[in-house]
Parts: C-alpha cells; structure tokens; sequence
C-alpha cells in the first residue's frame, strides 16, 4: 500500500501542478480534496503549458483515473470550460477517466457575485484578495447546511424546495447588501442548464477509493492552496476557505486517514504570497523583483503580481508539523541561480523576544520580524538539472540547510517548469 498526499507548504502556487504530474506516472489514481477553481496549476511538458483548476492535474495521462472528492467546491460552468480548453490541447477527459463525488458542493453564480461584491465593498484593510470564483460564500452554505449538492441535480422534484431554502438566506443578504434579489427560477434554470453535462460524472467517491485501495492501486491526492491559506491554520483572515493541510485529504474524500502513507510537501526555495495579509519576509526591494521576473511570478488565475520574499523555515517548519510532511519537493531552486548571497529567515522577533513560530493573532502576525541567516550564492547555474551532482556545491549546500531547518529530508529537487527537471530523491510512492 502506498497512498501520497501532495501539499502546498507555503501560501500556495509552489509547483504543486508540476509534481504531482511527474508523480503521477507512478500512480493509479489523482484526488482533488478541497478547494476549487481557485486553485492554477500549471504543467509544462516538453515545451507545452497546461492549466488546471479543478481537474487533478494527472488528468493529462490518458491511462489515470481523475477525481474530485467531496472536499471541493465545484462550479460546473467552470468544469465544463476546463475540459473544453483541455480538449482543444489533445486531452479527452470523459466519464471513463472523471468522477466526481456525489455529495460535492456546487458553487453557482450567486457564490461569485457575492465573492465580488464583498471584496468591492471592503476597505484596504480587510479586503482578503480573494480570487472572486465564490468560494468562500459556496464553503459558507456547506457549512450552513443549505448548499445544493452535486446529487441534488438528480431528482428535478425536490431540487425546487433546496432552491427556496438556499435562497431564504442569501436573499436576506442581498437586500441588506442592496442587491437585487434573485429568483427560485433563474437558480432552477441555471442547474437544470448544467445537470446533463455533469451528472454523468457523479460517483460514490469514497466507495471506488476504497475498491481502488483494495486492489492495490496507488492514490495520489493533489493539494490546492498552501498550509498557510488553510482555514485553521493559517494566516487568519487572510486564508481560503478550506482545510488545506494533508488531514483534510482524508475528509475531503472519504479515505480514512490510515490509508495515507506518505505526505509530500511542495515548497518553493523562496517565498511568494499572492493577495492580503502578513508575509514576514517579503522584498519591497529589487531583489523581491529580482525574484519576481526571473520566477514567472504572476497568478495562474487571476494574472495577478504575486508578493515574493526570502525563504522562511519558521513557517515551513510549523506547516511541516501541522501537515505531517514526511519529504518535500524543493521547487524553483534555479530561481536563485546567480544571487550573491541568499538570506533564509530562521526565527522571528516578536516585541523584543525570540520565538520559533507563527503566532496565532492577526496583530502578532502582523508584528514579527524576521531573524535572518546569510548564506552564500553560487555561480553556476541549477536550472535544468536532472541529477544531484549536476549541482554547483553551493546550491547543495543551501539545500542541506534548508532540510536541518524545517526538519524534513528533501525527497525531489525541481529545476524548471518542465516536467523531466525533476530530480528524484527518494520516491515517496516506495518510501
Ligand atoms: P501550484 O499552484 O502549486 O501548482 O503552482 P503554479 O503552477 O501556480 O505556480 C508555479 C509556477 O512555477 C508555474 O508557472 C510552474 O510552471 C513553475 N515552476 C514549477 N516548478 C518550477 C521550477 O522548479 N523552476 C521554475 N523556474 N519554475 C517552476
Ligand atoms: P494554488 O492551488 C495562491 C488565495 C487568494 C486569497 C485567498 C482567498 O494555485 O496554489 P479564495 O478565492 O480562495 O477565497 O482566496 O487565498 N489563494 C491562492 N493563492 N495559490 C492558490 O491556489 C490560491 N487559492 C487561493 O489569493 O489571498
Ligand atoms: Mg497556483
């Protein structure tokens, strides 16, 4: 038996895309858990970009089977885009290689309305950044026991009566919002529009994860997000609205926890954060630029200009607990090709003290100050490297530390965007 989480160990967009593609010649199966179209993860094999949202990103091996579990907000409109753009570029995705969990959320048109207009109506400091696909208002009415639910499409009769009490509440918020209110028929004719495209995927996830299991198959679950846009755990209020940490691989799909063998965390060899809150070693300055143009780092969904700063092991460490990470895939180590010297935060100062770890609070998040070590740069170059001693010294060095500080061995090492820069470790499927 050997079952893989891949996580974002940072604030997301660290390469997770990338990884769990390479990894997923090694699997059977590809899970999506949490989140939803939020999510960008970009693959590039041999010269050609690939974007997904919400499909796994192992959809583009014909021979894998794709899922996405409970966990995920789902917008159908969204699903069907992604599998028509997909297909323009040769990859069939069908009923044979995707399921989607029957009890899945939907996220509708009113979820990203009010996404929008709440991000519109808030003032610069406390507006999250969000990425406007109506996530976090679908993940409210989950939780509030009124969403509309993928098995929902199934019987029209009832459907009409889930409509009503979905819109009893969000009605109530729209007037107070001074919206228009919206009508039990547009929400019918909007999933009704949209049933015959999506109900041929509908699965009792957990029931084929199990049968899978037990034939001995390989499960590859794909992270969204990063540790520290998790709900709980993260950098709160500024966070998505999901579990995005490896416990909620099990939730999220209906494979219990004792299933997960291995938890990869993907981490980017610096930092970058893309919308609001507080990011302790972020570069105002040319090098955070620096790092900006020659990491590509600009927002997979939204185009967006990501935040971008030296590398911080206080918080990989914390995330490395929090997630259980056995091994981490190291990305973007080509990034730093040619930098002098590269600082590496190891402990923040807070109000005059030295502590090891993120705090909790809003207010103490946004006060601590990062405590740098200097290291030395290399001259010669990582990028493309596709073994070990392809490595200038240096670089190696920098990683070797990297592994002593967040206490967690390197299990890949990824030098560029294409799929075969990848260098392998130790492989978490035979760990
Ligand atoms: P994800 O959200 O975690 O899947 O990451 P994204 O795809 O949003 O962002 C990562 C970006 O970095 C993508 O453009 C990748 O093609 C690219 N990338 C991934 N690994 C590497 C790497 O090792 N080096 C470089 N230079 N780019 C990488
Ligand atoms: P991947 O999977 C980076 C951020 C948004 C915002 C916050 C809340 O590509 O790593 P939301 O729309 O989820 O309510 O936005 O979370 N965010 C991401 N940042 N990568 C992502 O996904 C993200 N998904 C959401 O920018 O700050
Ligand atoms: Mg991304």
């Amino acid at each position: 038996m050997a079952n893989v989480v891949v996580v974002g160990s940072q604030w997301g967009d660290e390469g997770k895309g990338k990884i769990v593609d390479w990894l997923s010649e090694r699997a059977d199966v590809v899970v999506r858990f949490q989140g939803g179209h939020n999510a960008g993860h970009t693959l590039v094999i041999d010269g050609v970009k690939y974007k997904l949202s919400l499909l796994p990103s192992g959809v583009v091996r014909q021979d894998k089977m794709a899922v996405i579990g409970n966990g995920v907000v789902l917008d159908p409109r969204a699903l069907a885009d992604e599998i028509g753009r997909l297909a323009e570029q040769g990859v069939a995705v069908s009923e044979a290689n995707l399921r989607i969990a029957e009890n899945t959320p939907l996220i509708l048109s009113l979820h990203q309305e009010l996404d929008a207009i709440r991000e519109n109506n808030s003032s610069a400091d406390t507006r999250i950044g969000t990425t406007r696909r109506g996530i976090g208002p679908a993940y409210e009415d989950k939780v509030g026991r009124r969403a509309i639910r993928l098995m929902d499409l199934v019987n029209l009769n009832t459907l009409p009566g889930k409509i009503e009490r979905l819109l009893v509440h969000h009605n109530a918020i729209r007037r107070g919002l001074g919206v228009e209110e919206i009508s039990a028929q547009t929400i019918y004719d909007e999933l009704v529009g949209v049933a015959d495209k999506i109900l041929p995927f509908m699965d009792k996830v957990w029931y084929l994860l199990d049968e899978r299991r037990k034939a001995g198959d390989r499960i590859l679950f794909e992270g969204a997000q990063g540790a520290l846009l998790d709900i709980d755990h993260g950098t709160y209020p500024f966070v998505t609205s999901s579990n995005t940490i490896a416990g909620q691989a099990a939730t999220g799909s209906g494979l219990g926890p004792n299933a997960i063998n291995y938890v990869l965390g993907i981490t980017k060899a610096y930092t970058t954060r893309v919308g609001e809150g507080p990011f302790p070693t972020e570069l105002n300055d040319e090098i955070g630029q620096f790092l900006g143009e020659r990491g590509h780092e600009f927002g997979t969904v939204t185009g967006r200009q990501r935040r971008c700063g030296w590398f911080d092991a206080v918080l990989v460490r914390q995330t490395c607990k929090t997630s259980g990470i056995s091994g981490i895939a190291l990305t973007k180590l080509d990034v730093l090709d040619g930098l002098d010297e590269i600082k590496v935060c190891v402990a923040y100062e807070l109000d005059g003290k030295r502590i090891d770890y993120l705090p909790a609070s809003q207010g103490q998040q946004a006060r601590v100050k990062p405590i740098y070590e200097t290291l030395e740069g290399w001259s010669g170059t990582t990028a493309g490297a596709r073994t070990w001693n392809d490595l200038p010294a240096q670089a190696v060095k920098y990683v070797r530390h990297i592994e002593e500080l967040i206490e967690a061995p390197v299990a890949l090492l990824s030098t560029s965007p294409e799929r075969d820069d990848t260098i392998l470790v130790q492989d978490p499927f035979e760990d």
